[in-house]
């Protein structure tokens, strides 16, 4: 039976005998709320590493004040149960006040630079990143896994991670997953239970954009201005599209010529309901 492991101390002594032992150890940082998209991250793991473990932990830090903290779907022992079915040895499930001990307001934080944070979700969701890149590095040095996966999904937040691992010279290597799809092309996210079936119909249009944008591409025109304009007239009505950008893979940039590994990224609301998706060409 999957474990649930809310002491760091047990966490890491834990961790610690699996290691004295050789075996290597996958992790799968998650607020929780898991879906198929988690558990491709979970399978990948599994197949890759001796141990795997799972973090679940709604954090704070990344919320801004007007933002779903309070709302965030919680279910561990439906989350414990998609461990266990995926073979996940650990659950580290942590409260705030384990994480944050001493009170969140007055932490040593991670500051992401800020020509990434200005951009995509940075732009609108003030502080959000710097709230992660913490609450990763933190998981990092009390969990001391191997690997680390992250879906692609959040693809600015997994550049952002890839850079503080390198740029802190964190001994984890990052392993970026493809996004998982409903069968209508709808991305998978746990803020999807807080769409209604209506919405959800508005929500698909995100992805119709996306793949819009793909079939010009491949058809020839590598235009980003043109295509990008074009595409977004596909958006549902009632979404309010908060940025469709094309960008370098590498380095983050706006880029005006479509080419092969160019990100798509789109971040739009239907109703209250935030959501993000994004191809990589
Ligand atoms: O992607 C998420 O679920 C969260 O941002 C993460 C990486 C678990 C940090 O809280």
């Amino acid at each position: 039976m999957t474990q649930i492991i809310s002491e760091i101390n047990v966490i890491r002594e834990t961790v610690k005998n699996w290691k004295q032992q050789g075996k290597t150890i996958g992790f799968v940082p998650t607020m929780g709320a898991l879906h198929k998209g988690h558990e491709s991250l979970m399978l990948k793991a599994r197949s890759e590493c001796d141990i795997v473990v799972v973090s679940i932990f709604v954090n704070p830090i990344q919320f801004a004040p007007n933002e779903d903290f309070d709302k965030y779907p919680r279910q561990l022992e439906a989350d414990r149960q998609i461990c266990e079915n995926n073979g996940v040895d650990f659950v580290f499930a942590p409260t705030p006040q384990i994480m944050y001990s001493e009170g969140q307001e007055n932490i040593t934080k991670v500051v992401s630079p800020e020509i990434f944070q200005d951009k995509l979700c940075g732009k609108s969701r003030i502080g959000h990143f710097n709230g992660v890149a913490t609450v990763v590095l933190k998981l990092f040095n009390i969990v001391q896994p191997d690997k680390a996966y992250f879906g692609q999904k959040d693809a600015q937040q997994l550049f952002i991670i890839k850079k503080m691992v390198r740029d802190l010279d964190v001994p984890v290597e990052i392993i970026g997953c493809p996004i998982i799809r409903e069968e209508s092309g709808l991305a998978l996210s746990s803020r999807n239970t807080y769409l209604s079936e209506e919405q959800k119909i508005k929500a698909l249009t995100l992805s119709k954009v996306l793949k819009k944008i793909e079939s010009d591409y491949k058809a020839g025109n590598t235009n980003a201005k043109e295509i990008l304009e074009n595409a977004a007239d596909i958006l549902d009505n009632d979404a309010c599209l908060e940025y469709l950008e094309a960008l370098d893979t590498f380095s983050m940039g706006k880029t005006e010529i479509l080419k092969c590994d160019t990100l798509i990224a789109i971040a739009a609301k239907i109703g209250t309901v935030r959501l993000i998706d994004n191809i990589i060409l």
